[in-house]
């Protein structure tokens, strides 16, 4: 039964991540490669937390109770070393999430599970440089951004996931209170491959002059109900994120998903959205 569990990075998706582990009683350990980048996630966590109370979605013990779940470090061993779970929740890279793999089998025990917040790299990619013992405990949970407040848990499953990695991973979202998804290893799986390419065509009809943002975002916020426009999705999660992934999906699936120009260069001019205070709108 997983106890104890390591979240690898802690950006947007990795300190949402062990948030939500944490307010379900977890022992979360949230590593990052400087200890800047662990005080930001940790910031952020107490920020939502402290939010949660002011909306009463939950009490200041509540609160506390899930801070004091979560220990911070820059230590990659210290992190692993007896996690029954590890998440690693780092940039969307192939190398990257490989090497992070090689190095957590090196300092966790032989049991643990292996998942990756991958949201558009085949699982069989990541684990093709592990053994096949290995690679029978790796799958993909896919969290979705705000963690804490998206209901979906993307359940990514390759030919060499075992049944009872599985288990541990529809126990894990029964447990944080997530509705779980089981998709095959298919590039993009279910949700970001949808999810992309609204956002890529918005950002070509943008390019195109079809309408302005605003109104691009409207089409869909009061035409078809989303709770944002994909424009401003975007710039949600990043602009760099969705050109690594559709950059991903060119390559996995075809043209269809080629980055627009107008993508490319604002990622170029370091408009990355949300975080950075312009993306395809202004964040104040
Ligand atoms: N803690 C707990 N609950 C909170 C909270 C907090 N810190 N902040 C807000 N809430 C609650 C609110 O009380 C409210 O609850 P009720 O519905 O019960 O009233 C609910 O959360 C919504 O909050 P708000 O009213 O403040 O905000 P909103 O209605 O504007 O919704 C949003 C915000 C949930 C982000 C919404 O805009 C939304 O769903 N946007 C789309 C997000 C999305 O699509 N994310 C996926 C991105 S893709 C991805 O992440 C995957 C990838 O691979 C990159």
């Amino acid at each position: 039964m997983t106890k104890t569990i390591a979240v690898l990075g802690a950006g947007t998706m990795g300190h949402g991540i062990a948030q939500v582990c944490a307010q379900a009683g977890y022992a979360v350990r949230l590593r990052d490669i400087d200890e800047s980048a662990t005080k930001r996630g940790l910031d952020a966590i107490q920020q939502m937390l402290s939010k949660g109370v002011i909306k009463e979605k939950m009490t200041q013990e509540q609160a506390n109770a899930a801070l004091a779940h979560i220990t911070t470090t820059t230590e990659l061993a210290a992190a692993v070393a007896d996690a029954d779970l590890i998440i690693e929740a780092v940039p969307e890279r192939l190398d990257l999430k490989q090497r992070v793999f090689a190095d957590v089998l090196a300092h966790a025990s032989s049991d643990a599970i292996l998942a990756t917040n991958t949201s558009s790299i085949p699982i069989a990619d990541i684990g093709a440089t592990l053994k096949a013992e290995a690679r029978s405990r790796l799958i993909g949970l896919h969290f979705f951004n705000p963690v804490p407040l998206m209901p979906l848990l993307e359940i990514v499953t390759s030919q060499d996931t075992s049944g009872a990695t599985l288990k541990a991973a529809r126990d894990l979202a029964e447990r944080i209170g997530k509705d779980a998804i089981v998709v095959k290893d298919t590039p993009g799986f279910a949700t970001s491959r949808l999810g992309v390419a609204i956002g890529l065509e918005a950002i070509r009809m943008l390019e195109e002059g079809v309408a302005n943002a605003e109104d691009i975002d409207k089409a869909m916020t009061l035409g078809y109900k989303h709770p944002m426009g994909p424009l401003r999705l975007t710039d949600l999660v990043g602009l760099d994120v969705r050109l690594h992934i559709a950059e991903t999906l060119t390559t996995k699936l075809g043209e269809r998903f080629t980055p627009p120009q107008l993508l490319r260069d604002k990622v170029a001019k370091g408009k990355l959205g949300k975080k950075t205070g312009e993306g395809f709108h202004v964040w104040p």
